[in-house]
């Protein structure tokens, strides 16, 4: 079984090169993009996210198509995902644009229209299966859509992460006076990150995906392994322990990096990883320890405009 799914994802990684954006996989022969998104949202934001770059939850038309979008799933790491498939007030099953249903893969059983809850439908990650779900639980979804536009939206210079719809920029290592490295207090990046945008502030991150992307962001190669986290490490908003703590953005503390060390004091905290010296973890930093980067995030520019609106 498992070999099997490994092959048959190989083949349609191999076909998959077509005009998709970057992160997402083209169904063979079909003019479609499957987008595997792994931010967990309620159904109602994965619709929003979907619409905004103009795909939907995923329509999933054939069986060909059920069986293209189950072979991605892995990459929810056994997380069952909601696709678009909802449940009208008549108990009839649509997709997401209101749609008739031209092909069905329910688990047996499935739908339970018994349930007053059941309005959403998730996928079966081991069988590709649908099954009837409520749609106030955060779950990864996916988007399906012919010409999807995930234009990044950031200022120039920044980042972007679709996990979370935002941008993030590194404050590199700077010079002054040609060649005497510049260090920061974690004040100086919460001030300079407003300062390159009223809207940003220290990253804050609230996911093993964000994480993994930050640790992309701030890799660096590093002569020696006489790793100091001060030579390294980017501040990021977080002030606290492994247990407890706040972020300068005022983002909630849900989530912290697996490998913390289980220190009681309250401190600011840095994200280092040098892959030559196997050094990749969030560093907490003495007082009279200053880095010399930080990383600044802030809402894309389409999020920005979508928050104005009210959406
Ligand atoms: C995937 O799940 C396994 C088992 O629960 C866990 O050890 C691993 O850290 C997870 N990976 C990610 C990227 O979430
Ligand atoms: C739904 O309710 C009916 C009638 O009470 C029952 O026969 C059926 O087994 C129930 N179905 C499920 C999936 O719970
Ligand atoms: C930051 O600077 C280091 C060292 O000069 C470099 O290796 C790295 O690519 C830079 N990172 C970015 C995102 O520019
Ligand atoms: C987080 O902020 C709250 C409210 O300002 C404060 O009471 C608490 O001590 C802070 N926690 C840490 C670990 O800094």
């Amino acid at each position: 079984m498992i070999p099997f799914r490994l092959l048959t994802l190989t083949l349609f990684v191999a076909v998959s090169a077509g005009s998709c954006p970057e992160g997402s996989y083209s169904i063979p022969n079909e003019n479609i993009c499957v987008f595997p998104m792994p931010d967990s949202q309620y159904y109602i934001d994965a619709v929003r996210r979907c619409l905004k770059i103009g795909g939907m939850t995923a329509k999933i038309a054939n069986v060909f198509e059920n069986g293209f979008i189950s072979s991605l799933l892995f990459t929810f790491n056994g997380t069952a995902p909601y696709i678009g498939i909802e449940r009208k007030s008549d108990n009839r099953w649509v997709y997401a644009d209101g749609s008739p249903l031209t092909y069905q893969n329910w688990a047996t059983g499935e739908p339970n229209l018994n349930s007053s809850t059941n309005f959403c439908a998730l996928m079966d990650p081991g069988t590709g299966k649908w099954v009837s779900t409520d749609c106030f639980s955060t779950r990864p979804y996916l988007c399906t859509g012919k010409d999807l536009d995930v234009s990044t939206d950031c200022l120039d210079g920044w980042s972007y992460f679709r996990g979370t719809d935002s941008c993030y920029y590194l404050w590199n290592f700077t010079y002054v006076n040609g060649n005497s490295q510049s260090y920061y207090t974690w004040d100086d990046g919460v001030r300079n990150c407003k300062e390159l945008s009223s809207s940003a502030n220290l990253a804050s991150i609230h996911s093993m995906a964000e994480n993994d992307f930050l640790y992309d962001l701030v890799q660096t190669y590093y002569p020696t392994c006489s790793t100091l986290a001060t030579d390294v490490g980017a501040w990021i908003g977080f002030t606290g322990n492994y247990k407890n703590g706040n972020w300068s953005d005022g983002s909630p503390f849900d989530f912290v990096d697996p490998n913390i060390q289980e220190i009681d004091d309250s401190y600011r905290w840095v994200i280092s990883n040098v892959p030559a010296c196997n050094y990749r973890r969030w560093s907490w930093m003495q007082e009279n320890r200053f880095p010399a980067r930080f990383i600044c995030e802030m809402p894309s520019n389409h999020r920005l405009g979508l928050e104005k609106v009210g959406k």
